[in-house]
């Protein structure tokens, strides 16, 4: 069995996870998002604090578990540098007192891997991430060969769902949020330009997005009676839209066979549904996580750390390091 722990942003997270089966023996997360609504955000130090709470809490019911451990994996990059490090020290010292390996995880690619939870690999598949930190196009071929074809270039889609969230005073995390409210909007009543639409790059930009978001809440603002819905429903609509027509792009060169999206912001059941359109003429199948494991957890660490003690790609214990930014 494989012990593996995610702190790399407000949840903390520890799985347990079956070598020879994939399956998932042991998993619990504490969300820290009631505890950074109130600040629209997370406040990293906040986040530090509140790890170091809950991680030695949900170990302490992995003792059962702890002599037929073959190894310990956590996420050490990217994330945030002051959470990061709450996980991997812990990691370390479970390395060092059980004497068994070290295994660094990728948070990225254990987004991809949250398609496989008790599952076999399905490869290659075009992915598209989306989550608070990430927006990016990838093309995995295997667990060492993954190949970022698009990414924002600032923020991200997550993000965007939080800031215009908090703009809107409707609190953290911002993407179900919006969501909920966009369902009795107008989706076409504010008509936001489509990010990059003139522009023959494949990549993704929401600062702009943003930006016209906030003029027309401040616009709503002025009236009597505010009510953001019609917002929220365009700006669903116009963040989607963005996604769709660089990906459309991209698929004139690269047809996709099998797609999936991962990340917390992949739970987006209007995105989801204007994904499956998109897909639908190029006969793809779509792979999607199940939603209690589209955003962070440690299960889908476990199910990436389970294929690296299978290739031997170990960490060592005075290298590991913390890494903020992923080099995916
Ligand atoms: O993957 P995740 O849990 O954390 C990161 O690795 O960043 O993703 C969290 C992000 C937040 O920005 C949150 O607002 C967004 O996912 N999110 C959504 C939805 N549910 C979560 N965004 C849009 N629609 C949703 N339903
Ligand atoms: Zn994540």
């Amino acid at each position: 069995m494989i012990l593996s722990i995610e702190s790399s942003c407000d949840d903390s997270a520890i799985s347990i996870t079956s070598i020879e089966t994939n399956k998932l023996l042991f998993h619990k997360k504490i969300s820290q998002e009631i505890d950074h609504s109130v600040y629209g955000g997370v406040v990293p130090e906040l986040a530090a604090r509140l790890h170091a709470e809950a991680l030695p809490n949900i170990l302490e019911q992995c003792e059962p578990y702890f002599d037929k451990l073959k190894a310990v994996a956590v996420t050490s990059t990217p994330g945030l540098a002051v959470t990061l490090i709450e996980g991997v020290t812990m990691a370390k010292a479970i390395a060092v007192a059980l004497n068994i390996p070290l295994i660094g995880v990728n948070h990225l690619v254990g987004h991809i891997y949250s398609l496989f939870i008790e599952k076999e690999t399905i490869f290659p598949l075009t992915v598209l991430l989306v989550s608070g930190g990430h927006t990016q196009v990838m093309e995995v071929k295997s667990l060492r060969e993954i190949t970022t074809v698009a990414k924002s270039m600032d923020d991200s889609f997550g993000e965007s769902f939080d800031k215009c969230a908090k703009m809107m005073g409707l609190g953290y995390p911002g993407g179900p949020l919006i969501q909920n409210l966009a369902k009795d909007g107008d989706r076409l009543k504010h008509n936001f330009t489509v990010p990059l639409h003139q522009s023959p790059l494949i990549a993704f930009s929401y600062s702009g997005l943003k930006n016209a978001v906030r003029l027309a809440v401040i616009e709503e603002e002025k009236k009597e009676e505010p009510n953001f819905k019609d917002i929220a429903a365009s700006f669903e609509h116009i963040a989607t839209k963005h996604l769709t027509m660089k990906l459309k792009k991209y698929f004139k060169t690269n047809k996709p066979k099998t797609f999936a999206i991962v990340g917390g912001a992949s739970a987006n059941l209007y995105l989801r549904s204007q994904i499956q359109e998109l897909l639908r003429p190029h006969n793809a199948t779509l792979l999607l996580s199940e939603l209690q494991y589209c955003s962070d957890n440690a299960a889908m660490i476990g199910r990436v750390a389970v294929d690296m003690y299978k290739a031997k790609m170990f960490s060592n214990l005075n290298d590991l390091d913390i890494a903020p930014k992923s080099n995916l």
